[in-house]
C-alpha cells in the first residue's frame, strides 16, 4: 500500500552550514505529518543558539529529540521502539546522552511520559519550542522538564529554520499551525492546539531566502491551509472597528498565494493540506492565473458514506465534495487530486464501504493516502462511539480501497503516456541508479535516465511507459 510521511522517518540531521563555534551534537528525528519535519528544523535553529550542532551520529550526541506523531496508535508505537532503542545506547554507549519527546505524543501524554519512559528528560509540546533553553538547563540540572503549554498565538515567523535532511531543491514553509475543525477521529486539535495564521511577511521572507540559496521549490504547509487569514498590520487608530480593520487588513490564502507565486515566479509554488470545507474557488483561479503553482490539489474526503461524513463531523457532503472537484476541473482541466481515506471509521456498513469505492471510481484519485481507522484516547469519537469494525474486516475494506486506488493512479498516470511533462528532479531513482527520480506539476512521480542532468533542473520528459504511481520516460529538452 503507498506510504504517507506518517510512517517515514527523516532519518538524522544534516546540517549545511554548521556552526563553527558550536560544540554541542543534537540528534534530531522526526515521525509524522510533514508540519513536524518542519517543526524540527525550527527546533534546530533555536538550538543552533545553544551551541549544538547536529549529527547523524546516534551513538554520539549530547541531546538526542525525537519529534512524536499521535495521529494512529501504530505511529506512537513506532516512537516507542525508537526510545527503546536511545535507552540501549545510554545503557551502553553513551550514559551522559539527555533524551527529549517533542511534538504531539509530548502534548497527548504530557508528565505521564516521564512515568512511562524512563530514559525520557524532557517533554516539550509543538508550541513551546521557544523555552527549550530554559529547559535543557533544567534538564542539566539534573531535573525533568516539561513545557506543553498550547498558544494562541506563537507561528514562530520570526526565527529561520536550520534546513535539515535537505537536497537544496524542496523546502517546507509553515503558514498556519493547529486545526479548529474538530473531525471527531483526529487528535490534532488537541494536540496542536487552536488554529493560527503566520505574517504574510515573514512568509515572503522566508521564501525569497530560499531562493537566493538556490531552492526550486516550496511546499506552503498547514493542517488546513485554506482557513489562513491574516489580519495582523495597520495602525488601530485607523479604523473604526475591530471588524473594520479585519476586513481591510487581512490577507486571505487565495491572496497569500498570489503574493507567493508573484514574488517568486521562477520557483514552484505546492501547499498541503486543503480541507473541502474550507477550500474556497479563489484558490482555484490563484492556480489557474499562475504558471508556477503546481496543479495539485490535496483534498482528503475520508470517506464516500454522508452518514460516515456526518459522524466523522466533517462539514461537507460528497455532493459538495463532488461539486467542488468539478469546479476545480472547470477552471484548471489538469489539476491533478489526491485523497485520505479512513477505513472501517465506527459503525462503517458494507454499503457505506462501498459508497467510498463508488466515490473513488467517479473522481479518479492521483494517488492517496488510506489508513484504518485507530481510536484515539480523548476524541469525541472514542467517547462516542465503539471501534466496532472487527479487524479482519478492517483489513479487507483497506485492501479494496488501495486496489481501488491503484486502478485509478494507474488510469491518472496512462494519460501521460506520450505527452512531454515538465520534471524537476529531486533525486536519484531508489530502484535504478542511472535514472532521476522527480516530480511533475500534478505531484506524480517520474523517473528517466539522468544524462547530463542534475538534481535542481527542470527537464522536458516524454512518458513512454508507466506504472499506477511511476511515469517512465525519457528527457526531449
Ligand atoms: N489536515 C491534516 C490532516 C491531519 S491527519 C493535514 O495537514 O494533513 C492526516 C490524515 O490522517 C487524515 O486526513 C486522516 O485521513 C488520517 N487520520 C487522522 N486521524 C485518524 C485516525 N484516528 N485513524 C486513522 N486515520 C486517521
Ligand atoms: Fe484533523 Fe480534521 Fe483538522 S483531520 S487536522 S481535525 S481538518
Amino acid at each position: 500500500m503507498e506510504k504517507t510521511i506518517d510512517e517515514k522517518v527523516q532519518g538524522n540531521a544534516l546540517e549545511l552550514a554548521p556552526k563553527q563555534k558550536n560544540t554541542r551534537k543534537l540528534f534530531i528525528e522526526s515521525y509524522g505529518c510533514a508540519m513536524n519535519f518542519s517543526d524540527s528544523e525550527i527546533v534546530a535553529s533555536i538550538l543552533s543558539e545553544q551551541g549544538f550542532n547536529t549529527t547523524q551520529i546516534l551513538e554520539e550526541a549530547d541531546l538526542v529529540l525525537v519529534n512524536t506523531c499521535s495521529i494512529r496508535d501504530k505511529a506512537e508505537q513506532t516512537v516507542r521502539k525508537r526510545l527503546e532503542k536511545y535507552n540501549a545506547v545510554k545503557r551502553d554507549i553513551n550514559p551522559k546522552m539527555k533524551v527529549g519527546v517533542l511534538g504531539c505524543m509530548a502534548e497527548r501524554l504530557k508528565e505521564k511520559f516521564l512515568d512511562e519512559e524512563k530514559i525520557v528528560d524532557m517533554v516539550v509540546g509543538p508550541d513551546a519550542y521557544k523555552d527549550l533553553p530554559n529547559l535543557l538547563a533544567e534538564v542539566e540540572a539534573g531535573n525533568d522538564a516539561v513545557n506543553v503549554v498550547l498558544s494562541k498565538d506563537e507561528t514562530y515567523g520570526d526565527i529561520s529554520p536550520v534546513r535539515l535532511n535537505t537536497n537544496g531543491i524542496n523546502a517546507l514553509v509553515s503558514i498556519t499551525r493547529g486545526c479548529d475543525n474538530m473531525c471527531t477521529f483526529c487528535v490534532v486539535p488537541f494536540t496542536r492546539g487552536r488554529e493560527r495564521s503566520r505574517d504574510p511577511k515573514s512568509i515572503l521572507k522566508e521564501i525569497n531566502d530560499l531562493a537566493t540559496n538556490g531552492y526550486k521549490e516550496v511546499t506552503l504547509l498547514g493542517q488546513n491551509v485554506d482557513s489562513y487569514l491574516w489580519y495582523g498590520g495597520g495602525l488601530k487608530k485607523d479604523f473604526k472597528s475591530a471588524s473594520e480593520m479585519e476586513k481591510a487588513t487581512a490577507t486571505s490564502f487565495s491572496q497569500l498565494l498570489e503574493l507567493v507565486a508573484t514574488a517568486q515566479p521562477e520557483m514552484r509554488i505546492r501547499f498541503s493540506t486543503s480541507n473541502p470545507q474550507d477550500m474556497t474557488e479563489d484558490v482555484f483561479h490563484v492556480m489557474a492565473k499562475h504558471k508556477n503553482i503546481c496543479k495539485h490539489v490535496h483534498l482528503p474526503v475520508q470517506s464516500g458514506s454522508n452518514r460516515i461524513l456526518k459522524e466523522m463531523n466533517r462539514q461537507h457532503s460528497v455532493e459538495e465534495y463532488l461539486t467542488l472537484v468539478n469546479r476545480m476541473w472547470e477552471i484548471i482541466p489538469e489539476a491533478s487530486i489526491s485523497q485520505d481515506m479512513i477505513i472501517g471509521f465506527p459503525s462503517e456498513t458494507e454499503e457505506d464501504h462501498q459508497d467510498t469505492l463508488a466515490l473513488m471510481e467517479q473522481v479518479k484519485f492521483a494517488f492517496g493516502y488510506m489508513y484504518k481507522y485507530s481510536e484515539r484516547p480523548g476524541t469525541m469519537a472514542a467517547r462516542k462511539f465503539e471501534d466496532d469494525i472487527p479487524e479482519v474486516t478492517k483489513k479487507r475494506r483497506l485492501s479494496e480501497v488501495v486496489d481501488q486506488q491503484r486502478k485509478n493512479g494507474a488510469y491518472r498516470t496512462q494519460q501521460f503516456i506520450g505527452k512531454i511533462t515538465e520534471i524537476l528532479v529531486e533525486k536519484e531513482s531508489k530502484k535504478n541508479p542511472d535514472q532521476w527520480s522527480g516530480r511533475n506539476e500534478q505531484s506524480i512521480v517520474a523517473v528517466f535516465p539522468k544524462g547530463d542532468y542534475k538534481p535542481g533542473d527542470f527537464v522536458q520528459v516524454k512518458i513512454n511507459s508507466c506504472t499506477s504511481a511511476t511515469l517512465i520516460g525519457e528527457a526531449v529538452s
